[in-house]
Order: structure tokens, then C-alpha cells, then sequence
């Protein structure tokens, strides 16, 4: 990961990287560029003229290098239209493609506007973030590879500021386990299964100091699963050699008392084939990706664990390969989930809703929780209404929908509230169990929350987060955005916990 430093003093580093924004006259409608330079006072007339001659637009996601006058290199990262107040998440994208571009480079310079330290923190999130790159099963192509920027200054009058120091500290944390939910998603099922998953977490959990750091992890096995219940969980997971678990990761502060008791469930399919109603061929390989929901939790929560926020954080992933063999579900099969429901297992492919039902239930056994979310790559139906860009909200507690999306929005993550229409719970009933794991197609994403409503005390605010767009990139890299896992809900969930800290 990119190492931070702070400075207000003289510029060291070969490369400065600036802001560059464009503004329509109001007089004769011309369009112009300015540069947004932060505190380092640059002859802006000269270089605009030859950012002109070059054609430069100042749009978000153009990156322009040219030989600097007091740098060897001047970079001007595009930040849109010039505004007077730039947003946070503007710049944190505009820092974060600068940082992408400046992939093999070892030291830069960013000077862009920080007025508030909340900005600063939103630039430091964005290098860390833009600089990813996930090279862990490249051999001999490794070489011909650029290595991530390797340090960077951020230059600010604040750079001198007890917050400045805070601002950078939690950037690196939310950096550092972005880094290793997208990890998590870009590895692949041959090298990440429900128990690997598990000892991976087991292994972080125990260097940041176990229960001194006040986490405790445990896992349930297939036997013990099988043992207690979950039928949820072990339908989905018995078509696989790679067996299934139930990850659960607590938090409890250490020595400030928690102010706000959450759990996070997080859908942890390691490879979705679709089972028996097998998906297509073709786009099968983004399926590794259906973990997302598992890997933020689990990461959002040993980051919360490492800012030592006072909240109390059950996580839970239930983990599970979604695969084919004589022993794989059926459809028509029927399964009772963990606490007694039954369902009628009609598509193999929705699997997801019927790992976490039981693992949701697990969860409220906590009697003492104030809200309970769940983030999981739930539905296609969740990236043809939202595209691939923006995630999805469900709720039984619109306050609390409120407060995460107000909050999700400072954090720089795109969600949107989506109703739970009880008119399409009725496409839910089955005519031998409780319930189908299908319904009506239409409305695909807010059926499959209606499904795990169902799974939910209805005096327990509750949230789902349907990421399945957004969650994992097919297309090319943009902001701080790579191709591949992207981290989403992250952020947000270290934003709640954090939230909880100061209310
Ligand atoms: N993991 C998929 C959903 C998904 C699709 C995530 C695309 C990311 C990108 C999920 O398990 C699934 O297969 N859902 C089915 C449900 C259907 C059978 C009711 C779907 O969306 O087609
Ligand atoms: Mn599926
Ligand atoms: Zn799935």
C-alpha cells in the first residue's frame, strides 16, 4: 500500500499532482479551465495556455502529465466542473486516478484543495485507494508490471494539525482493508474456499491482537452446522468438495463502553455456478466475486476493531461454494432453515437469500441489537434496475435507511433506497413449504428482500444491501476504482460504526 506523509513545507517529491476543472463564461458561453492547486501558488497563466493547446477538458477521470517548472513532473487530475466548494468524494476519485496513473512511479506530491480535514481524508482514502493493484498470481508477467505509487505527500496548510494526523491514520485503515476485501474477491475459488476464507480471517484476527484488540472469532463446520440446523447454509454448500462454514467475528471495545450494538451478515457465496439451474458460460468467472458481501463485513469489522471505535460488532458470513454433483440441492428439494422454517428449494441459483436467512437468525439471537444489516451480491435484477455503479437499500426502519444513506453519501458510496412492495410477498408462497425461494421475476431484486424479511423480528431495524453491481468491476478502471473487486459497502459500515461513536 502507498505510504502517506503530510506536509505544508517545500515540495521534495519529483511529481506534484494538482487539480484541473473547467467553468462555462456566463458573459460569452466560452468554456476555460482552472487549475485547483490547493496552498502551492503556481504561474497558472503559462500552464494554461498549454493545457489548452493540448486539448485538456478538466473532466473527472482525464490524467495529463507534463514537465513541470519547479518539478520534474506536473500532473493535472480532472475534477469536473469548477465548483466553490469541491465535493469530498470529487476529489477522493480525482486523487485516486492520479494515484492509478502514477502506477511504477515511487514518490508524488498531491496539492489539491483541502479546506476541511474531512477533505484531506477524502484525498489520503482516494491515493490509497486509486494506487491498488492486485498482482498476488502473476508470474512471469509480473515484471513487465508497474508496482503501485510508492509514497505520497499530501500538501496542506493542515498538514501540521493534531486532525490532519487522525484524518490520515483512519484513511490508511479504510485503505488497507479495502485492499483486502478487493483481494478476497479477485482471488478465485481455486484458492479461496469457505475455509481458507475462515483462516485467513482467524489469521488477521490474531495479529491484531485477538481478544486484547477485543475480537473474538469462531467457525462452525459442516458437521456442526448440519448438527444445529442450518439448512440453509448446508443445502447450499453439500454440491461442493469445498464444504461450507458459518464465520462469526465479535467486537466488543475495549475500554470504552459500546454505544451501539450491530450485527453484520454479509453473503459469502466463494463461487455461484448456479448449482443445478447452472448459469451460462459466458460472465461465469465474475461469480468469484459473490463473496463481496462477506468480505466487507468481515473487513469493515477488523477495521472498526483497529480504530477502536466504542460499538459492538457481531459479524456473521456464511460461506458456501454454489456447485454441481450427485449430492447437489434439487429443485422442488425442501429444506428447513435454521429456526424451523421450511423451504422450497425451486431455483438452485438463489442461494444467496437462503445462506443468509440462517445466518440472520443466527444473529438475532443477540437480544441486545440496535439494527442488523446484511450485504450480500444478491440479485441480477439489483444491476438492471441500479446499473453497475449504484447499490441498493431495503429496509423495515426507514430512519435507519435515512441515517446509512446519508451517511453511505459522505463515504463516498452510491446506494439508493428500493421499496419492499408487500403485494409481491404473496409470489413467494409455496404449495408444499413455507416459502419458495423464488417468486415473481418482475421486481427480482425486492422479492429476494421481501424473501429474507421474512427472516427479520419485525421491531429490529434492519438493513439489506444489495451490491451485485457494484460490488465487482467488469468494465474498466475509473476514480480510485479498479477492475475487478471494488470494495463497496466498506466504507459505509465503518462510517455507521463510527457514527454510533459520536452520537
Ligand atoms: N449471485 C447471483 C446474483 C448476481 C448476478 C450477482 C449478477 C452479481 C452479478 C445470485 O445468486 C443469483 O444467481 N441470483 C439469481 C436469482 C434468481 C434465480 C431468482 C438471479 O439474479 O438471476
Ligand atoms: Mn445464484
Ligand atoms: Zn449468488
Amino acid at each position: 500500500m502507498t505510504t502517506l506523509y503530510l506536509s505544508d513545507g517545500i515540495i521534495k517529491d519529483e511529481i506534484l499532482v494538482v487539480g484541473l476543472s473547467h467553468k462555462k463564461s456566463m458573459r460569452d458561453g466560452k468554456a476555460s479551465l482552472v487549475i485547483e492547486s490547493g496552498d502551492i501558488a503556481l504561474d497558472t497563466k503559462k500552464l494554461l495556455s498549454i493545457l489548452a493547446d493540448m486539448g485538456a477538458t478538466g473532466n473527472s477521470d482525464e490524467v495529463i502529465k507534463i514537465p513541470g517548472i519547479t518539478t520534474r513532473l506536473l500532473v493535472f487530475t480532472g475534477l469536473g466542473e469548477n465548483k466553490a466548494a469541491i465535493d469530498d468524494e470529487v476529489l477522493r476519485r480525482a486523487a485516486g486516478a492520479a494515484a492509478r496513473a502514477l502506477s511504477g512511479s515511487s514518490s508524488a506530491t498531491f496539492s489539491l484543495p483541502t479546506k476541511k480535514i474531512s477533505t484531506l481524508e477524502a484525498i489520503a482514502e482516494g491515493v490509497l485507494l486509486g494506487s491498488y493493484i492486485f498482482n498476488k498470481f502473476r508470474v512471469d508477467s509480473l515484471a513487465e508490471r508497474n508496482p503501485s505509487l510508492k509514497s505520497a505527500t499530501l500538501h496542506s496548510k493542515q498538514a501540521g494539525s493534531p486532525g490532519a494526523k487522525e484524518a490520515i491514520k483512519r484513511a490508511s485503515v479504510i485503505g488497507k482493508y479495502s485492499a483486502l476485501t478487493r483481494d478476497l474477491i479477485n482471488t478465485p475459488p481455486s484458492h479461496l474456499t469457505p475455509d481458507s476464507f475462515c483462516k485467513e480471517f482467524t489469521s488477521i484476527v490474531k495479529k491484531i491482537g485477538g481478544t486484547a484488540a477485543g475480537l473474538k472469532i469462531s467457525i462452525m463446520t459442516e458437521t456442526q452446522l448440519k448438527a444445529k440446523g442450518y439448512g440453509g447454509i448446508t443445502a447450499v454448500g453439500q454440491g461442493s468438495a469445498n464444504p461450507p462454514r458459518l464465520l462469526h467475528i465479535s467486537y466488543r471495545p475495549v475500554k470504552a463502553a459500546a454505544k451501539k450494538n450491530y450485527a453484520y451478515v454479509g453473503k459469502g457465496i466463494t463461487f455461484d455456478s448456479g448449482g443445478l439451474a447452472l448459469k451460462p458460460a459466458a460472465g461465469m468467472e465474475a461469480m468469484k466475486s459473490d463473496m463481496s458481501g462477506a468480505a466487507a463485513v468481515c473487513a469493515a469489522t477488523i477495521a472498526i476493531a483497529v480504530m477502536k471505535l466504542p460499538v459492538a460488532i457481531d459479524c456473521y458470513a456464511p460461506l458456501a461454494e454454489n456447485m454441481i454433483s450427485d449430492n447437489a440441492t434439487r429443485p422442488s428439494d425442501i429444506i428447513t432453515m435454521y429456526g424451523g422454517k421450511t423451504i422450497e428449494v425451486l431455483n438452485p441459483d438463489a442461494e444467496g437469500r437462503l445462506v443468509l436467512g440462517d445466518a440472520l437468525v443466527k444473529a438475532q439471537e443477540n437480544k441486545g441489537l440496535d439494527g442488523i444489516v446484511d450485504v450480500a451480491t444478491l440479485t441480477g435484477a439489483q444491476v438492471v434496475a441500479l446499473g453497475t455503479r449504484t447499490a441498493a437499500i431495503m429496509t423495515n426502519n426507514q430512519d435507519f435507511s435515512d441515517h446509512f444513506f446519508a451517511i453511505s453519501k459522505v463515504a463516498g458510496e452510491a446506494f439508493w433506497p428500493m421499496p419492499l412492495p408487500v403485494e409481491l410477498r404473496a409470489s413467494l408462497d409455496s404449495p408444499v413449504a413455507d416459502m419458495a425461494n423464488i417468486g415473481e421475476r418482475m421486481g427480482g431484486m425486492l422479492v429476494a428482500g421481501l424473501f429474507l424479511k421474512e427472516f427479520i423480528s419485525a421491531d429490529l431495524p434492519w438493513l439489506h444491501l444489495d451490491i451485485a453491481g457494484p460490488a465487482y468491476n467488469e468494465g474498466d478502471a475509473y476514480g480510485y476504482t479498479p477492475v475487478g473487486g471494488t470494495g463497496m459497502a466498506l466504507r459505509s459500515l465503518v462510517a455507521l460504526a463510527q457514527s454510533a461513536a459520536i452520537s
